[in-house]
């Protein structure tokens, strides 16, 4: 739930410069939640697209770190497939489409090999708490503990 508490305009101005979830990271470690950070660092989907990061990444990452990434690309608002968060990604930020792409946006062969890590990564996850990626479902605490946690923040 505090991945990306960095995204949050009350807390961006505290973490400025930082890379996404980095500065979710320095941002919980600085209010007594360090602990956190090395689940978080490495779930945006831009890391993935860096191979040797990702390669040395998910064969060092803790389960933790592993959960955090794969929950990152099967939540929307809801629960849904990587691949409906995929195309929803492609729709904020289009890539290939786009003849002219905008500074920063991935190419398809970028694209296609983020897939197939994330993939990679859905296996691993889903090999660890031994389920299928379609078995995956929120529990059923969590709306209410989704629900705690926003009335503490708007208090
Ligand atoms: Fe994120």
């Amino acid at each position: 739930m505090l991945h990306d508490i960095d995204k949050l305009d009350r807390v961006k101005p505290d973490v400025d410069g930082l890379a996404h979830g980095e500065g979710s990271a320095e941002w919980l470690a600085r209010h007594g939640y360090a602990e956190l950070g090395p689940a978080i660092v490495g779930h945006p989907v831009t890391r993935i697209a860096d191979r040797a990061w990702f390669e040395t990444w998910i064969g060092a990452a803790t389960p933790e770190a592993l959960i955090v990434s794969y929950a990152d690309k099967r939540a929307g608002q809801r629960l849904e497939s990587m691949a409906q968060r995929f195309a929803s990604w492609e729709q904020r930020y289009p890539s290939a489409v786009h003849a002219a792409r905008p500074r920063g946006s991935w190419t398809a062969d970028t694209l296609e090999q983020v897939r197939r890590r994330a993939e990679e990564l859905e296996i691993r996850v889903c090999e660890l708490a031994a389920v299928r990626p379609a078995e995956v479902r929120r529990l059923e605490w969590t709306g209410r503990a989704i629900a705690a946690a926003a009335a503490e923040w708007h208090r």
